[in-house]
């Protein structure tokens, strides 16, 4: 048990569904969460949604006579170790900033000396408002933790910064605000004395462009969440992490060095560079093909028939780490596949001198959804493992790597 406890305000934005998911992740960590809403979160999800998921009360109301008489509106941020205000609206963040208090959310957080983290979500022009850049560095300079909004589309249809973070990732946030070691699912965790200190990781993640023209490119829909989510359970084991990234949309996660690259070249390159590691990941759905010379000027569709592309392979970058002289201790492929995805991955195991390739079924909503459900394949044998959160996959696989790493 964490024995750590956090206040969770939830302010009224689209993105307080996201605060259901976050508390779920809390408490499966054995974190405690005491719910605060405001008016006009209540408009975006109820009381008791929230209150069954952190099995509490949920405080809303400042002349509440039975709140009050129940834990009064000090005692809800004295008995927590961290108050978290998720989603954090423009306007709440504005009354921080300024020291307002006319709401229980506003007062708790005016009255309280705890640690307090905003995780802003907003529309991009509201959060590129000077006022809100403004009073988001007055709350730095006052020690409030504020989290950088994750860039993408957004439920008013527009696109840019001001998506609430992943609720994996404020999650991970909180964890270390209150320096709790990650707890991962069903009982397992990382065996005593067998973290990754003092080991470098490597992950490649994301997937990469391969330009056509100066305007046109050959892609794929990896998102780069399972990369994302090994790097950020490596670096939560404590080891050093390089991730190498295509174009994705993703924030980089703590303590993680990250280097973006577009091109199967550039990834290669970059590989290369980060050299020697411990462990690589290669999780990246790295482009099998490019065009064998990129056009210098955008190729015109005049003509009478279509002008054919001339494809030439991409380097295979687990496969030239496969017999590298500084070939990693453990190296570990994906395998993205849409039918006999054992008997393939079997198949790249030998053909790429991988030591497991993890494969699994893409043909599903995997690419970009929040799950996964994948087949470890190794010289051993072939484990199923159930359908998981992808956060869960990467803790599992950084698990079975300290083991291997362990047993050296
Ligand atoms: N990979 C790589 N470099 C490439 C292609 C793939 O490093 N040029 C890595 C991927 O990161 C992944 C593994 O190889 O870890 C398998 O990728 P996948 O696309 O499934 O395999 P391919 O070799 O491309 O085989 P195919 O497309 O024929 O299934």
């Amino acid at each position: 048990m964490s024995g750590k406890r956090i206040l969770l305000i939830v302010s009224g934005g689209i993105a307080a569904y996201k605060a259901l998911e976050l508390v779920r992740l809390l408490r499966r960590e054995t974190i405690a969460v005491r719910a605060v809403m405001t008016e006009s979160a209540k408009e975006f999800v109820t009381p008791l949604s929230l209150g069954v998921l952190t099995e509490d009360h949920v405080y809303g109301n400042m002349f509440d006579l039975k709140e009050e008489s129940e834990i009064g509106h000090i005692q809800l941020s004295r008995e927590a170790d961290l108050i978290v205000v998720c989603p954090a609206t423009t306007n709440i963040m504005a009354k921080m900033a300024a020291g307002i208090a006319d709401d229980l959310a506003t007062t708790i957080l005016l009255a309280t000396d705890k640690p307090v983290l905003a995780v802003p979500a907003m529309n991009v022009r509201m959060w590129h408002h000077v006022a809100t850049q403004r009073n988001l560095t007055q709350l730095r300079a006052d020690g409030i933790h504020v989290m950088e909004p994750d860039s993408g589309g957004m439920a008013c249809g527009e696109w840019g910064k001001g998506r609430l973070p992943e609720p994996e990732v404020v999650a991970a946030e909180i964890r270390h605000l209150l320096a709790v070691r990650p707890e991962p699912v069903e009982g397992l965790s990382f065996p005593p004395g067998g973290s990754l200190a003092g080991r470098h990781v490597l992950v490649t993640a994301g997937p990469t462009h391969e330009p056509i023209d100066p305007v046109r490119y050959i892609a794929n829909r990896s998102s780069g969440k399972q990369g994302f989510a090994i790097a950020r359970a490596a670096a939560d084991a404590g080891a050093r992490v390089t991730l190498v990234s295509g174009p994705v949309a993703l924030p980089t996660p703590r303590g993680v060095t990250r280097i973006d690259v577009e091109t199967a070249r550039e990834m290669s390159a970059a590989v290369e560079a980060a050299l020697p590691a411990d462990i690589a990941f290669m999780v990246a759905a790295v482009a099998d093909w490019r065009t064998d010379a990129e056009a210098v000027q955008k190729i015109k569709k005049s003509g009478a028939t279509p002008a054919p592309l001339a494809l030439v392979e991409n380097p295979d970058i687990l496969a030239a780490l496969g017999k590298h002289p500084e070939r990693p201790r453990l190296l570990v492929g994906f395998a993205a596949e849409t039918e006999r995805i054992a008997e393939h991955a079997q198949a790249k195991l030998a053909r790429k001198g991988a030591d497991w390739i993890v494969a699994n079924d893409v043909s599903g909503d995997v690419m970009g959804g929040e799950a996964n459900a994948v087949q470890v394949v190794t010289a051993q044998g072939i484990e199923t493992w159930d359908r998981l959160p992808k956060d869960a996959v990467a803790h599992r696989l950084i698990e079975k790597a300290v083991n291997v790493l362990a047993a050296d």
